[in-house]
């Protein structure tokens, strides 16, 4: 049995210990958070430990670092006094490179990880980093957590800014389209649940195409567009009025924020 300790017990740990609870694997979680009380609610809520700093660290085969990237370094200089032989280190903090990892904690694995917040539907898709100390039997380990809560990839450490601008900051780009489609439906006459309702399973449904469907997302939407009928029309606007580059500055700005994030916190 994997020992898994959790030191942050924030959303993104709560998603990922959701989705682990909804399958029968074998581990036994510990957690530690700063406001005891989150650790313990979660703790009840999943079958999990909550205890002390020390506990989770002395425990755990795995521990994740769950914290905001603000947080990192002074826990990197708690662990840094600890004894981290054998154990695996997964980190979840956008904007903060391997390096520094491997350069608090030398000779300990670390993987660098950038999943989502659909870990709680087991839908994430996560972007994985593997450190050079990291032993195949830990990149397995990785491999079993993620795939237990979605999809891995496994990509090179200078890619991650990119992962987290498309996948880790992704889902929020969905709902905010369904917000703006919903706002629109009533302005085209429809009430607010109805509109609402309308967007929602519109994007449930068009995920579930694009999961199922061995098409691509350019071929479901050309199979969609016939040329001059209703959907056209939308598709034209939305390249008229430049739908394609907005989409691209918002994510060069994720991206660029991602990569301040390593100055700003580390610095
Ligand atoms: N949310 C996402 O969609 C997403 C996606 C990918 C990656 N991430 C990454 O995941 C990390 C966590 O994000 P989040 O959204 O889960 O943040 P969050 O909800 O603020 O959770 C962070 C938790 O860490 C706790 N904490 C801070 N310092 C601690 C310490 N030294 N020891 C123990 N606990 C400590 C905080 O406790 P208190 O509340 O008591 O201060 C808080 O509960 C971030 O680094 C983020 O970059 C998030």
């Amino acid at each position: 049995m994997n020992k898994i300790g959790f030191i942050g017990t924030g959303n993104l740990a709560g998603s990922i210990l959701k989705g682990l609870n909804q399958r029968n694997l074998d581990f036994e979680i510990y957690l530690n958070n700063k406001t005891k009380q989150k650790a313990d609610a979660l703790a009840q809520q999943f079958n999990a430990k909550s205890c002390s700093f020390s506990e989770v660290v002395a425990e755990s085969d795995v521990i994740f670092l769950a914290v905001k990237p603000k947080d990192i370094k002074g826990l990197l200089n708690d662990l840094s006094g600890c004894s981290l032989s054998g154990k695996l280190i997964i980190t979840v903090a956008a904007g903060i490179g391997l390096s520094v990892y491997e350069q608090a904690l030398p000779g300990v694995g670390i993987v660098r990880v950038m999943p989502n917040t659909s870990c709680a539907v087991l839908q994430a898709i996560t972007g994985m980093v593997r450190g050079k100390y990291v032993t195949d039997e830990q990149a397995k380990i990785a491999e079993q957590i993620f795939s237990a809560v979605g999809k891995f990839l496994w990509v090179e450490d200078q890619k991650i800014n990119a992962v987290t601008a498309v996948s880790g900051s992704g889902p929020a780009y969905f709902y905010f389209f369904a917000e703006m489609m919903a706002q629109a439906g009533v302005e085209l006459g429809l009430s607010s649940e109805e509109a609402i309702i309308l967007a929602r399973e519109t994007l449930v449904g068009a995920g579930k195409m694009v999961a199922e469907d061995s098409r691509s997302p350019q071929e479901l939407r050309q199979a969609v567009t016939s040329p001059n009928g209703t959907t056209y029309e939308a598709i034209e606007v939305f390249r008229k009025e430049g739908l394609n580059e907005i989409v691209s500055k918002a994510m060069e700005a994720c991206f660029k924020r991602a990569v301040e994030m390593e100055g700003e916190y580390m610095g």
